[in-house]
């Protein structure tokens, strides 16, 4: 095509039309090869700038220059159209339809089954509830007030050392974080019973808990414990360590013993460790339980009166005693694994066994 510079407006205009017509991105690339072809119309007219007199180059070049830009913003304008419009096509065409996957096959279909942990926890409040305690839950998400200070342990109390703790917010309004155990629903449920004026309390709380820990084969980042709380008139430790007894052997098995070791918790006092026979060696010693013969399952002791104090309960009315411990551990025990981490592998070859 051989242009003048009269025709230039007219050419612009039906470069312009084309690239707004184009319906694919081939009709667009076809506009653009063109406009920047050596042989196309636009670089013919370059051409003839040269010959043109002097003073009438300068406003030739800057015309010709302004009708490519317009030209260019046409076809970017209709890129970006295309564009959205060949998306959709595509993802149409890849759309998989019943018919596209073969669907034989010769693979046993199984039937998945409720979870060692959630199994044992079922069992853990089945024991306690026959007991006499009822259960009660609380939040995973805790203030840092419920899950240390309400407990006796102020900010920057060394004791806060016990816990690794995953933080989600730290400071104003409220420091939040993941619950590193279940001692903070203990704070709920006094709070709750002091409202509601139902003292006494017997209650066991099972629940997640998380700890910025390594996992090995006695721990997890994010597991499970149940914590059990008494508060009533006249409660003593002689009716803990009666309580753990009582549980370990309705649990375990009449041939598993308890212990309770002298320990420090800031929220009890005394407080004691609780431990049970290895189930995994029956007391000889083996690597998970480093060669002691006993596993820790938890801690335990007579609710500090402080803790009771900072709900509004009256200590020189009520005593009591509480505990928690590690769900996980127990199904550990019970089902004789030697590395808890089996439990949350999903390695289906061990979790069938169960
Ligand atoms: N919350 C403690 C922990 O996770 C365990 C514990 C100790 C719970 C003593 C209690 C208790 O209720 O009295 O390490």
């Amino acid at each position: 095509m051989s242009a003048t510079f009269d025709d230039l407006e007219n050419l612009t205009v039906q470069f312009v039309e084309r690239a707004r017509a184009a319906t694919n991105s081939g009709e667009i690339a076809l506009v653009e090869t063109e406009l920047r072809s050596k042989s196309g119309p636009f670089a013919a007219l370059q051409r003839s700038v040269g010959q043109l007199n002097p003073e009438e180059r300068g406003p030739a070049g800057a015309a010709l220059q302004a009708a490519r830009a317009s030209v260019e913003a046409a076809i970017s304008e209709s890129r970006e159209r295309v564009s959205v419009i060949e998306r959709a096509q595509q993802l149409d065409a890849d759309r998989l339809v019943l018919g596209d996957v073969p669907m034989g096959g010769t693979f046993p279909a199984t039937v998945g089954h409720v979870s060692a942990v959630a199994r044992t926890q079922d069992e853990l409040e089945d024991v306690f509830v026959a007991m006499g305690f009822t259960v009660a839950d609380g939040p995973e998400i805790e203030t840092d007030w419920y899950n240390f200070e309400a407990l006796n342990i102020p900010p920057a109390h060394p004791a806060r050392g016990m816990w690794d703790t995953l933080y989600l917010e730290v400071g104003e309004p409220e420091t939040v974080l993941l619950r590193t155990h279940t001692s903070p629903v203990q704070v709920r449920l006094m709070q709750d019973a002091v409202a509601s004026g139902t003292l006494p309390i017997h209650a066991v709380m099972p629940g997640r808990c998380f700890r910025r820990d390594t996992p090995d084969a006695r721990h997890l980042m994010a597991f499970h414990q149940i914590e059990g709380l008494v508060i009533d008139r006249g409660i003593t430790f002689a009716d803990l360590a009666g309580v753990i007894d009582a549980f370990t052997k309705a649990y375990f098995g009449p041939d598993m013993s308890s212990r309770l070791r002298p320990a420090f918790f800031p929220f009890t006092e005394p407080s004691a460790e609780f431990e049970i026979t290895c189930a995994i060696c029956r007391g000889a010693g083996c690597r998970t339980c480093s060669h002691t013969g006993w596993i820790e399952l938890g801690g335990c002791g007579m609710v500090d009166p402080a803790v009771l104090a900072a709900v509004g309960i009256n200590p020189e009315e009520y005593s009591g005693f509480a505990f928690g411990f590690g769900i996980d551990r127990c199904a550990q025990m019970r089902h004789q694994i030697p590395d808890m981490r089996a439990l949350i592998d999903n390695d289906d070859r061990f979790l069938r066994q169960f």
